[in-house]
């Protein structure tokens, strides 16, 4: 797929809740062209430090492009200075997007980590359309994870969450959520994107229900463009570059490590 590297007006930069932030910046022609599960490559400097593109996965796509981040270092920091008017250099869509479900599929559960939400609001915004049962398990460290939500909920989404420590929703790892849904091999599908342990966590689950999913994975990455290898992950058909083959892989093909 064709990519484009422009600059952009920032169309506003906020703070969601103490952990996350969001960025929207004015790009039409990408917002036209991306599909779930892409990510964007963004310079978050002005000058050479960072001197790397950071990736970021698409939250959404309707009148603006939209980001969802968490100031964790040199570049995310950098990112929350930016204010309405200002540029952003970007780069994308990139990657392989996430598949649709298959037909007979009525219930989509997406079941995400801390900033593995990130994809999977233009996903909602996508599946909304097409009728099924959507079902969001999210598991933040803390309350200071959890955000109101409210676009999931807008796309009709059942949204359940646990922190690791209790301070909201249900106390535990996002596995504590699956007892609250029904699945069924022949009708759910599955999405996730998370740290690798969550993952594989969700994989181990999917093995022994039957259920089949995709999973987005993240690598750090250099080139963002599958040239320089840097991001590869083992898979049952050996090694693939997050950039390029994915991020969105199906689920039982990652050897989560
Ligand atoms: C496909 C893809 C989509 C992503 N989508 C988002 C998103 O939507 N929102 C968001 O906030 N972040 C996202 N990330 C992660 C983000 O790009 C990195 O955390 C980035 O390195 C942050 O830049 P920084 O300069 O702030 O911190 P850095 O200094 O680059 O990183 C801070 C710390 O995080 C570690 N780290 C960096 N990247 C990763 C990684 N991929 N996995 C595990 N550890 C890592 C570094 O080793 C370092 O210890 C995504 C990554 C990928 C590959
Ligand atoms: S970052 Fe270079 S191949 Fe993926």
């Amino acid at each position: 797929m064709e990519q484009i590297q422009n600059i952009y007006r920032v169309v506003n930069n906020e703070k969601l809740c103490p952990q996350f932030w969001r960025l929207s910046f004015d790009a039409p022609l990408l917002v036209k062209k991306v599909q779930p599960g892409q990510f964007v490559h963004v310079r978050t400097a002005e000058g050479l430090e960072p001197f790397f593109r950071r990736p970021f996965s698409v939250y959404r796509a309707q009148r603006y492009m939209e980001i969802f981040y968490e100031p964790i270092g040199p570049g995310t920091r950098l990112l929350t200075s930016k204010q309405k008017g200002d540029t952003i250099d970007v780069l994308g869509p990139l990657g392989t997007p996430f598949v649709l479900p298959p037909q007979g599929i009525q219930q989509v559960v997406m079941i995400s980590g801390g900033i593995g939400i990130a994809p999977m609001l233009i996903l909602s915004d996508v599946l909304k359309k097409k009728n099924y049962d959507l079902i969001l398990l999210y598991g933040g460290r803390t309350r200071s994870h959890v955000y109101p939500m409210k676009e999931f909920k807008d796309n009709g989404v059942k949204v359940h969450i646990a922190t690791d420590d209790g301070s909201a929703g249900n106390k535990g790892r996002v596995s504590v959520l699956f007892d609250k849904i029904k699945f069924n091999p022949e009708s759910t599908f599955i999405y996730t994107c998370g740290p690798n342990p969550m993952m594989k966590a969700v994989q181990d689950f999917a093995n022994k229900n039957g259920l089949k999913g995709q999973a987005a994975c993240e690598e750090v990455m250099a080139c963002a463009l599958g040239a320089c290898l840097g991001c590869s992950i083992e898979t049952k058909h050996g090694y693939k570059t997050v950039c390029y083959d994915g991020p969105a892989f199906d689920l039982d093909e990652v050897l989560f490590h």
